[in-house]
């Protein structure tokens, strides 16, 4: 089966979810694609100084507008999209990222490993790893940024049928893009990681993110991967059924030669 995958880089301009949106929606209109990844937070930046900034940006779903502006474009240009943003909900507000789908459905991952200053605005995710169908019901898994630090994030993800792991980035350690190679690799699982790029400053505090957003196959290798600067989208076909496939020689298999009773997880 092929099927295009892409991922998207650029940079965000803080708190500027309506510019941030209209430039998204330009770059999305030139994309023939199936599924596409954006970064995380992609419409708010990252750097926030105080609360009050992050529940200035943050919507609820579905009656968010960006949400909805997404869905317009996933039924018009007919693809999947994956983004980050923050989800206001109730009282809470998760560092979230949603599935939307031309047909209209939709799931959104509330992301369960916070890093660093997150953990003063954001809620922890509240609900489990989960596995859903992306276009053409290809399995996709949801995973976001510093998840990729704890190997059970992937492992879940592929245990729970994963072809494709989506993995809306705001990286700032210089380690993932390598990391995934081994989560893909362990999995048998594709992975798009799409990260920002730039440098943001709220006045107080900066940080420098690392683009190198990347395809990567079901053996960790590189698909496409971008540099630290560039904004674009590239595609890349894949066959998402190869990532059923978890045999690593005639007498090997990547899940079930597994031993978890010698194994402490806990
Ligand atoms: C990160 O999780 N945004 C580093």
């Amino acid at each position: 089966m092929s099927y295009r995958v892409s991922v998207l880089q650029y940079q965000p301009r803080f708190l500027e979810v309506q510019a941030n949106l209209t430039k998204l929606t330009e770059m999305l209109e030139k994309v023939e694609s199936d599924l596409v990844v954006l970064p995380e937070l992609a419409l708010s930046g990252y750097v926030f100084s105080d609360l009050s900034e992050v529940t200035g940006i943050a919507e609820s779903i579905p009656d968010g507008p960006v949400f909805n502006a997404f869905r317009d474009i996933s039924a018009r240009k007919d693809m999947s999209i994956v983004y980050g943003f923050a989800e206001k909900a109730g009282d809470m507000i998760f560092n979230s990222c949603a599935l939307v789908n031309p047909d209209g459905t939709y799931h959104v991952y509330r992301k369960i490993h916070l890093f660093n200053r997150e953990k003063l605005f954001f809620s922890p995710g509240d609900q489990p790893f989960a596995v859903h169908s992306a276009k053409g019901g290809v399995k996709v898994g949801l995973m976001i940024c510093f998840d990729w630090q704890f190997p059970e994030s992937a492992r879940s993800l592929a245990l729970l049928g994963a072809q494709i792991i989506c993995h809306p980035s705001n990286l700032v350690l210089p380690w993932c893009q390598e990391a995934m190679k081994t989560r893909s690799l362990e999995n048998r699982v594709y992975s798009i990681t799409s990260n920002r790029i730039g440098t943001e400053f709220n006045g107080e505090l900066s940080e420098y993110f690392t683009g190198m957003s990347q395809i990567l196959s079901t053996k960790g290798e590189i698909l496409i991967r971008m540099n630290e600067t560039e904004e674009a989208v590239y595609t890349v076909e894949i066959d998402p059924s190869l990532a059923t496939n978890k045999a690593v020689t005639e007498r090997n298999n990547a899940i079930s030669d597994r031993r978890p009773e010698m194994y402490s997880l806990r």
